[in-house]
């Protein structure tokens, strides 16, 4: 029996109906895949590291005034948000040349680019999320144009605050994915930043030794997936290490916290 309803069941998240109007659960699966799915596979522990990594980021996001869809973590693999009605569109936020932009336009991978590049998708898996101009944006009504200008702002703040963050435990932000939602108040609407923020949808090298330390280790078959996502969560301060050997703590952790 299940004790709440399901809203819709994606490929790494399922979504619930939230305890209040308006709220929604995300259950974070351990699922990975890529290349539209093509390529399916799991990855142990990750619903649970980009659960933390998630509420992590959106909660200093809001300290800087991007207004998110995130309310708070319920537990290990779930957070309450706001329900949005998703924009249908991927923001890709890039600074480093890799994966499709090194493959489409030929620009070797690995390269800092001038000057950061936003590039949209439109979110339709039967089409393989194709890229779109602004102009499909507004012929299509996607989204309108102030949206659109809300959304690039964002983009930018978000770019900025993360590569900041990323830098300081030694990590370059190379790109990411974003997802924004609208919610309604009487005849207004607001753009919220929704989805997550993890390793799933972030480009993350290690800035001494280039290591990627995200879902490019499951999409090339480098191996190490679980130690990479967890490395992120544990330069992030958001893993228990122990101070005397720094080996990853989980048993006292688990203890400490009654698990
Ligand atoms: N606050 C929110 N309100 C409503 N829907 C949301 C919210 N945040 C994220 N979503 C949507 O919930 C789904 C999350 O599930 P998941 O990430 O597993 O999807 P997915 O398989 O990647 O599918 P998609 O291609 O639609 O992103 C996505 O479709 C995402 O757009
Ligand atoms: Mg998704």
């Amino acid at each position: 029996m299940s004790r709440r309803r399901q809203i819709y069941e994606g490929k790494a998240k399922i979504l619930y109906e939230g305890p209040e109007p308006g709220t929604i659960i995300q259950y974070f699966k351990d699922d990975a895949t890529a290349f539209n799915a093509q390529k399916k596979g799991m990855i142990s522990g990750k619903g649970v590291i980009n659960n933390r990594v998630s509420e992590h980021i959106f909660t200093l996001l809001s300290g800087i005034g991007i207004p998110t869809h995130f309310i708070r973590r319920l537990n290990m693999r779930e957070q309450l948000v706001k329900q949005v009605e998703i924009i249908p569109i991927e923001v890709v936020i890039r600074n480093v040349a890799a994966g499709s932009l090194s493959k489409r336009l030929g620009i070797e991978e690995g390269t800092q680019l001038p000057r950061t590049i936003i590039e949209y998708y439109y979110k339709d898996d039967a089409l393989n999320d194709p890229m779109v101009a602004d102009e499909h944006i507004a012929c299509f009504g996607w989204a309108t144009q102030e949206e659109m200008h809300d959304i690039a702002d964002m983009a930018i703040r978000v770019n900025d605050f993360m590569s900041g963050l990323f830098a300081a435990i030694n990590i370059r932000l190379v790109d990411f994915k974003l997802e924004f939602g609208r919610i309604w108040e009487n005849d207004y609407s607001r753009v919220l930043l929704a989805d997550e923020i993890s390793p799933d949808g972030c480009r993350l090298w290690d800035m001494v030794t280039n290591e990627k330390l995200d879902k490019d280790r499951f999409r090339q078959d480098l191996g190490g997936e679980v130690e990479a996502y967890q490395e992120i969560a544990r330069r992030l301060g958001l893993l228990p290490v122990d101070p005397d050997t720094e080996v990853l703590d989980l048993e006292s952790h688990r203890k400490n916290r009654g698990l």
